[in-house]
């Protein structure tokens, strides 16, 4: 299946995780794309390979969304390369744990600069290149559960994804007129590096496999479906929706 065949999508954070899994789901339906990684340059060579065995183009370009050069340079390279940049997905991630009140300012403004404003300013730069070249577009955000969901022990990482659902929110209304949606995603408890210690904690993965009606973990290639779904043609009235891709885990609750 070849949905997004003549479209080019920019990925962030895919060198590993859901990230690593949405470029090699886009990469084999058609689309070129630009493999974006900060620390995984042996993962980013993998995806790139993976998409190329499908038929398919990858470029591989090391760039930190904290930095604006960076930024630029993703969408530029996409536009020099591929001749546009189409569908844009903010992958890029991290979390940190820390009690509220031992949170140093340094780790918060670590995970609002990844998470939240590096998204942002990636989008800006991504729609100044298609509102100049009168395109459409797709931008899709992933996000979290907790966009919405409390999780104690991370509240920056919850500001940051909270704000994510708002940056989606407002640009639905201010790109909707140049032909450019944006959906977020909120994945669950998905099998990748951001969850290793909760993997090797069993009493605590149990604890959250018990709140998970599907009773089971996710994978990257949960999430990566819907990715290649909210950026084919298929979805194209689709805009200003947060996607749950978690088993059930938001809806649960027990009384016992
Ligand atoms: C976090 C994971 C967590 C999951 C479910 C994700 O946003 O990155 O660490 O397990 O939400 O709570």
């Amino acid at each position: 299946m070849h949905r997004l065949q003549g479209k080019v999508a920019i990925v962030t954070g895919s060198g590993s995780g859901i990230g690593q899994g949405i470029a090699k789901r886009l990469g084999s339906e058609g689309a070129k794309v630009l493999i974006n990684y900060r620390g995984s340059e042996a993962g980013a060579d993998d995806t790139r390979r993976f998409i190329e065995s499908h038929g398919g183009e990858g470029v591989v370009l090391k760039a930190d969304v904290t930095k604006m050069d960076d930024i630029q340079n993703l969408v530029d390279t996409a536009w020099s390369r591929f001749g546009s940049a189409d569908i844009l997905v903010n992958n890029a991630g991290l979390e940190i744990r820390s009690d509220f009140w031992d949170t140093k300012v340094e780790d918060y403004d670590r995970q609002m600069a990844v998470n939240l404003r590096g998204p942002y300013f990636l989008a800006q730069a991504f729609v100044r290149r298609l509102r100049d070249a009168k395109k459409p577009g797709r931008i899709v955000n992933i996000s979290s559960v907790h966009e919405d969901m409390a999780f104690p022990g991370f509240t920056a990482y919850c500001c940051s994804k909270g704000g994510l659902r708002m940056m989606m929110h407002n640009l639905t209304v201010e790109l909707g007129p140049l032909g450019i949606t944006i959906n977020n995603i909120a994945p669950g408890a998905i099998v990748t590096p951001i969850n290793k210690t909760l993997l090797e904690d069993k009493p605590k993965l149990d604890a959250l496999l018990a709140k998970i009606p599907l009773g089971r973990l996710g994978t990257t290639d949960d999430v990566a479906g819907m990715v290649a779904y909210l950026a084919s043609d298929e979805a194209s009235y689709v805009t200003g929706a947060t996607f749950l891709i978690d088993g059930g885990l938001m809806r649960d609750y027990h009384e016992q």
